[in-house]
């Protein structure tokens, strides 16, 4: 893990936040370089579940919700961890961290009873603050999928089963943040939330299993660094009648990277209930039909049910520490000597290609070597980077380390053959290729 925080720090994909003032614990920042490859990482999750499929519909909630969301949704109540206190170096523990009965932090025994202590975060609204007037930020997506689930619906005339893909922001208090980015109190999501009639649920538990780690192994994850986990009854949420982690082999050891629920009708019956409570104290004499407005209607049967859920829950945070991990690599590259590459898929790279004129004073080498780059940025593929060091082994070297896939290498040969140098980042094998045809050995390169 060391090693991969240094190289984020280094090159820029993700530094602490506030790290002048002593940084925020749980907190962190995504740099040049991370922006782009969490972006990649977002785009290739949401065009797997939007683009590609014909069942699927993407949202874009508010992250301030309205407390009745979360008193609904049953987290005011169950959406805690239990906290232990050392009364000896008044450090705060997670109770599974305490291990025989001993502060983790100086080791005294002094400690209190395990109580709740619950994650969400409060903020005032408006300008008064008040015990009332809060809303919290949301602990997951997922609440304002259901919450909108009828607007999305009666907007695309979708009939079951269909789904929401939401990826977004999401913050918890977490007692213990820890492992870089692994377990974060500022955090993105990436949800699924795929409507589906009772009884069909357990099939599509089982499908989207199958989908998620497919996608997974798409992102550049070996097999054996995958594992599932049936979740024991006593430790599944409260909406959760079943539940799938992924589990990813972190540097810090086998833990969960996406969590596949099955939620039943909880998240949309309570709200449901919630609904119909709200219109009939205002005494609205609707029919009971359009008082369940979270229903679908069995256009055979003519009949109002409550669809069932199932929850694909990818966090992005350790979706890049994954990818990041795995493609890291230090390879001996003869004579004694050695080079870190990140050996990441070409969609997830950060940088596409690096086009690197031989002589940074030489304009005309340049101004060909920026031509070529704004040829390839045109393509629109992703970011194609100008590196006019005029050191080309320290670019190559800087371009490993960040994973760029090809280095196109600009010299005197170019202004009279208009011929490049290509550079495989895997193989470091160069090739000389004609200008003409680089457009096109890039696209292929890139897939
Ligand atoms: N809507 C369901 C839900 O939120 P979860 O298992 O609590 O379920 C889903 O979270 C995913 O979100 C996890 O598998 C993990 O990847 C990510 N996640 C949860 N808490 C996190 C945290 N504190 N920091 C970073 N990622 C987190």
């Amino acid at each position: 893990m060391d090693e991969l925080v240094s190289l984020c720090k280094r090159r820029g994909f993700v530094f602490q936040s506030g790290e002048n003032y002593g940084g925020l614990q749980g907190v962190y920042d995504y740099g040049p370089l991370g922006v782009e490859l969490k972006n990649n990482l977002k785009n290739a999750w949401w065009s797997s579940m939007v683009f590609e499929r014909d069942d699927i519909e993407g949202l874009d909630a508010a992250i301030l919700s309205k407390k009745e969301v979360f008193k609904y949704s049953g987290h005011e109540e169950t959406f805690s961890d239990p906290l232990v206190d050392c009364k000896t170096c008044k450090s705060r523990w997670r109770e599974d961290l305490v291990v025989d009965k001993k502060c983790p932090g100086c080791g005294s025994g002094d400690l209190t009873e395990a109580r709740p202590f619950n994650l969400m975060f409060k903020t005032p609204v408006g300008p008064v603050e008040s015990e009332e007037g809060f809303a919290y930020l949301r602990p997951e997506t997922a609440q304002h999928i259901f919450t909108s689930f009828k607007n999305v619906q009666d907007s695309t005339a979708r009939q079951i089963p269909f789904g929401i893909a939401q990826i977004g922001k999401a913050f918890r208090n977490e007692i213990n943040p820890r492992n870089f980015i692994f377990r974060l109190r500022e955090f993105e999501q990436m949800e699924l939330e795929y409507f589906v009639k009772p009884g069909e649920d357990e099939s599509a538990l089982d499908y989207w299993c199958e989908q998620r780690l497919l996608w997974w192994k798409k992102q550049g994850i070996r097999s054996s660094s995958l594992e599932t986990y049936d979740v024991p009854k006593d430790e599944l949420a409260h909406y959760s009648k079943k539940t799938i982690d992924i589990m990813y082999r972190f540097p810090h050891g086998l833990e969960e990277l996406e969590g596949i629920a099955n939620r039943t009708d909880f998240d949309l019956g309570s709200h449901t209930k919630n609904q119909k409570d709200l219109l009939l104290s205002a005494q609205v004499t609707e029919n009971e039909e359009s008082t369940m407005r979270l229903a679908a209607q069995d256009l055979e049967a003519k009949t109002w049910y409550v669809p069932y859920v199932i929850e694909p829950s990818a966090g992005v945070d350790r979706g890049v520490l994954a990818v990041l991990n795995e493609a890291f690599a230090v390879e001996n590259v003869g004579e004694g000597k050695e080079r870190t590459v990140l050996k990441l898929k070409p969609h997830l790279s950060p940088i596409k290609a690096a086009v690197i004129p031989l002589k940074k004073n030489k304009e005309e080498l340049v101004m060909l070597a920026k031509e070529i780059k704004q040829g390839l940025q045109s393509l629109g593929i992703g970011r194609v980077f100008l590196e006019n060091t005029g050191n080309i082994g320290k670019a190559y070297r800087r371009h490993d380390e960040v994973g760029t896939p090809i280095c196109i290498t600009v010299d005197f040969d170019s202004l009279e053959n208009q011929t490049v140098t290509i550079r495989d980042r895997d193989t470091m094998e160069q090739k000389t290729v004609g200008i003409s045809e680089l457009q096109q050995l890039y696209i292929s390169a890139l897939k």
